[in-house]
């Protein structure tokens, strides 16, 4: 039995140290995307090299937005200097410092929570017109749970977009070989990196397709949209979905 308290605790310390290492997601918006974004040109990305198709959120401003697990100073930025009303949340108060920052330099109004996407309760009912979620999903053990709250939050009409990765990222493990390596079939799903005492303090969950599309359907969504992208390793197969509440 997973203690969910301390995962969480343990996923904030690793968000943080990662925030300190400059990982690349956690990097801000540059001007020239802030600038693009103030002049109509809203280019946004969820953690994966496609873009969100501009249809999906063609009516975007002056909505009110949810960025689930958003928190760097990306899309919350972006979004604000859009004309979208947006409240990120995040579990990390180093992603969240640097929302901060760029609200402070662009002058915007962006709301700030510190917080778990597991406990969207500090948000009545049809508080927003779209839940947007950067690549995140695999820090949660329970979709489902995050599902039924950003359909809880949503407004009739509303829309959630999410990024995630296929689970064959975690199915396969690379093996070294001298013909330069290859994948192999390893892991059941659900992954679960307790499972895997290599990983040591890195908390993360695989979760199936079934998981995430039927997840999705289950707590009341239809799916309008779906992409994804094959990165340079193979495996990497991240997707997005648009998924509305009618
Ligand atoms: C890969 S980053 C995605 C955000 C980033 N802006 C991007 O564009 O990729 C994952 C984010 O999820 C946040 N996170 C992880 N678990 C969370 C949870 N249970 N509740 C809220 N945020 C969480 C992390 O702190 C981090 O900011």
């Amino acid at each position: 039995m997973i203690d969910m308290k301390n995962v969480f605790n343990q996923i904030e310390t690793n968000m943080n140290d990662l925030v300190d290492k400059q990982v690349c997601w956690s990097a801000c918006a540059t001007p020239e995307q802030m600038e693009n974004a103030r002049n109509g040109k809203l280019e946004l990305y969820l953690g994966i090299s496609k873009r969100v198709p501009p249809e999906w959120i063609k009516d975007i401003s002056g909505k009110d937005v949810l960025c689930l697990a958003g928190a760097g100073g990306l899309q919350a930025p972006l979004l604000a200097v859009a004309g979208v009303n947006v409240t990120v949340i995040d579990i990390s108060e180093k992603m969240l410092d640097k929302d901060r920052y760029m609200a402070y330099e662009y002058g915007l109004n962006i709301s700030i929570e510190h917080g778990n996407m597991n406990d969207l309760s500090r948000f009545p009912d049809d508080s927003f017109d779209y839940v947007i979620n950067p690549a995140s999903l695999f820090y949660v053990p329970d979709v489902i749970t995050v599902f039924k709250e950003c359909y809880r939050v949503l407004r009739k009409g509303g829309s959630f977009i999410l990024a995630a990765p296929n689970p064959i990222a975690y199915v396969c493990d690379f093996v070294n070989d001298d013909n330069g390596g290859y994948y192999k079939a390893v892991n059941r799903m659900p992954y679960i990196s307790s499972e895997h005492p290599e990983q040591s303090d890195w908390v993360e969950f695989g979760h199936s397709m079934q998981d995430y599309i039927g997840g999705q359907i289950a707590s009341g969504f239809v799916i309008s949209g779906y992409l994804e992208h094959q990165c340079e390793d193979i495996t990497d197969l991240p997707f997005m979905t648009k998924a509305d509440k009618l």
